[in-house]
C-alpha cells in the first residue's frame, strides 16, 4: 500500500505550512510531474525536496490533445486517464510514504485529487490533503483588497468561462487559467475595475491595478516582463463591474 500526502505548496517554498513541511517530514520521497524538459515549477519542487532531504520522483505527464477544443470533457477525461496509469506505475512500484507537491492549493484547478482517485483503481493507495495558499489568496493580499463587497459573493472562473459568465450576470469575479490571447476579451469590458497579478509571490512579479480601459495595455506589458524575467508566465485577476 503506497500513502500519499498531497500537500499544497502556496506560490513558492516560501509558503509551505507548518503542516505541510511535517508531511514532508513523514514521507520517504517526494512525487512531481515533469511537463516538459524545462520545468520551472518542478525545479522549485525540486528545492523543496532536496530541503527536507528527500529523493524526487518524477513522472513523467502524458501527453494532452488539444487538437478538438470542441470536446475538451473528453479530452481532459483522457489525459486525466493516461495520467493515473503514469501515477499508478510509479507509486506501486516505489511505495511507502510520498508526498505530492501542489501548486497553490489543491482545492483549485488542479487535477492531482482527480486523478488519484483513478490511480486507486490500479494499484493500492491511500491519502490525505494538507491545504496551501492560493493563486487568489496571494492576489488578494499583494492589492491589499477584499475579493468581494461587503456579503457579497465572488464568482470564481477560468478565462475560457470569461464572456459566458459576464453574459449570464457575473458582476465580481476572480478568473484564472489565461493567457496573453485571452486578455484581449477584456478590451470589451473598459469600465470594469481589474486587479491583476502575474508570477505572484514568484520570481518576474507584476501588479497592475485599474479601470480596464485604462490599465489594459500596462497589463500586456507586465505580462511579457513577468515572461522575460522569470521563463514563465502564470497570472489571475479580480474583475469588478461599474458600481
Ligand atoms: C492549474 S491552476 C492552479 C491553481 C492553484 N492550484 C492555486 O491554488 O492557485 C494554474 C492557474 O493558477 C493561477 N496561478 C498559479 N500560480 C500563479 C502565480 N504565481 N501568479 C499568478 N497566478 C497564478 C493562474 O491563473 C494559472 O493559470
Amino acid at each position: 500500500m503506497t500513502h500519499v500526502h498531497v500537500v499544497g505548496l502556496g506560490m513558492g517554498p516560501q509558503h509551505l505550512t507548518a503542516e505541510g513541511a511535517a508531511a514532508l517530514a513523514g514521507s520517504d520521497y517526494v512525487v512531481a510531474v515533469r511537463k516538459d524538459e524545462h520545468d520551472e515549477l518542478l525545479e522549485v519542487r525540486r528545492r523543496v525536496a532536496t530541503d527536507h532531504g528527500l529523493d524526487l520522483v518524477e513522472v513523467v505527464d502524458a501527453e494532452r490533445d488539444r487538437a478538438d477544443p470542441g470536446d475538451y470533457p473528453g479530452a481532459v477525461a483522457a489525459w486525466h486517464a493516461a495520467r493515473a496509469d503514469a501515477w499508478a506505475r510509479v507509486l506501486g512500484a516505489r511505495g511507502g510514504t510520498a508526498t505530492y507537491l501542489v501548486w497553490g492549493d489543491p482545492s483549485l484547478y488542479d487535477s492531482t485529487l482527480r486523478v488519484l482517485d483513478r490511480a486507486a483503481e490500479r494499484t493500492p493507495l491511500t491519502w490525505d490533503v494538507v491545504p496551501g495558499i492560493s493563486a487568489p489568496q496571494v492576489l488578494a493580499a499583494r492589492h491589499r483588497v477584499v475579493l468581494h463587497e461587503v456579503g457579497q459573493p465572488v464568482h470564481l472562473t477560468t478565462a475560457r468561462r470569461l464572456a459566458k459568465d459576464v453574459a449570464a450576470g457575473q458582476r465580481n469575479l476572480v478568473v484564472m487559467l489565461g493567457s496573453g490571447a485571452s486578455l484581449e476579451r477584456l478590451a470589451a469590458l473598459p469600465d470594469w475595475s481589474i486587479w491583476w497579478g502575474a508570477n505572484l509571490g514568484a520570481l518576474g512579479e507584476r501588479l497592475v491595478a485599474g479601470r480596464v480601459g485604462d490599465v489594459l495595455g500596462s497589463v500586456h506589458a507586465a505580462r511579457e516582463a513577468a515572461r522575460a524575467e522569470a521563463g514563465w508566465v502564470m497570472d489571475c485577476f479580480l474583475l469588478r463591474a461599474p458600481a
